[in-house]
């Protein structure tokens, strides 16, 4: 049994790698088959899909996989054949990091097809779980109906994989000490108080998704 948690922020002790290091300890709670393994994108050398079609050429032996060979192309192979995919992001002008949007590409094209029957290649549909981390509060989030754009991406993610669970970490603490940079238009006691009170619980949602998606693939 594996789960893979994609990191698809630059910073390995930011926001969403500590909501996805909860997920983990979670899942790791249940039991020891219970395999896991964090992947920081923006370790690894790779682009976006570069439309080579190599993955629907109808010779060889690749359909329904990418054929690039650069810092994913294991990573990708690994990922399509797990029980469990945890995928997390800050937010990045209303979307997903860029990185993780190349990522993205790269992992799904090869799924899809442009076959009359609409076939989905998908080996194994696992659970995905989405987690997003964000500057703006879960009002703003509302008012500025960000969750439509992401649902975009969470529609794409049933039709390859199934359904994503969604998990969302809003007025995060950005900095370290926000006297050293200008963000005049946040109120820095207001986003510590937030972080002392809202995101331990945050996290702690993290963890018992974790534990709930672990205990599943047990079942
Ligand atoms: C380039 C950039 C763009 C951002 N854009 C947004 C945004 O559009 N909306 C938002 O709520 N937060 C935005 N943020 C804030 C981050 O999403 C937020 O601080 C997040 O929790 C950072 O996660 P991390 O600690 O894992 O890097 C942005 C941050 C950066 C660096």
């Amino acid at each position: 049994m594996k789960i893979i948690v994609i990191n698809g922020s630059a910073r390995k002790n930011g926001n969403t790698a500590t909501m996805l290091k909860s997920y983990l300890e979670g899942a790791s709670s249940v039991s020891d088959v219970i395999e896991t393994k964090i992947v920081n994108l923006y370790e690894l050398q790779y682009t976006g899909c570069i439309g080579c079609l190599g993955c629907k050429a109808k010779k060889g032996n690749n359909y329904g996989k990418c054929v690039v060979k650069d810092g994913i192309y294991d990573l990708l192979r690994e990922v399509t054949s797990a029980d469990a995919v945890v995928i997390g992001s800050p937010i990045y002008f209303g979307e997903i990091t860029g990185q993780l949007r190349s990522f993205l590409e790269r992992l799904v094209f090869p799924l899809y097809t442009y076959r009359l029957d609409q076939k989905i290649l998908t080996p194994k549909r696992f659970p995905v779980t989405m987690i997003y981390t964000m500057n703006v509060t879960k009002e703003m989030f509302d008012q500025i109906q960000l969750g439509t754009s992401l649902k975009r991406l969470e529609d794409l993610m049933e039709r390859i994989f199934t359904t994503p669970d969604t998990l969302y970490a809003y007025n995060t603490y950005q900095v370290n000490n926000y006297d050293n940079y200008e963000l005049e238009v946040f109120s820095e006691p207001a986003k510590a108080e937030h972080r002392r009170m809202q995101f331990p619980i945050d996290c702690q949602k993290a963890y018992d998704r974790g534990k709930k998606t672990a205990q599943s693939l047990l079942e």
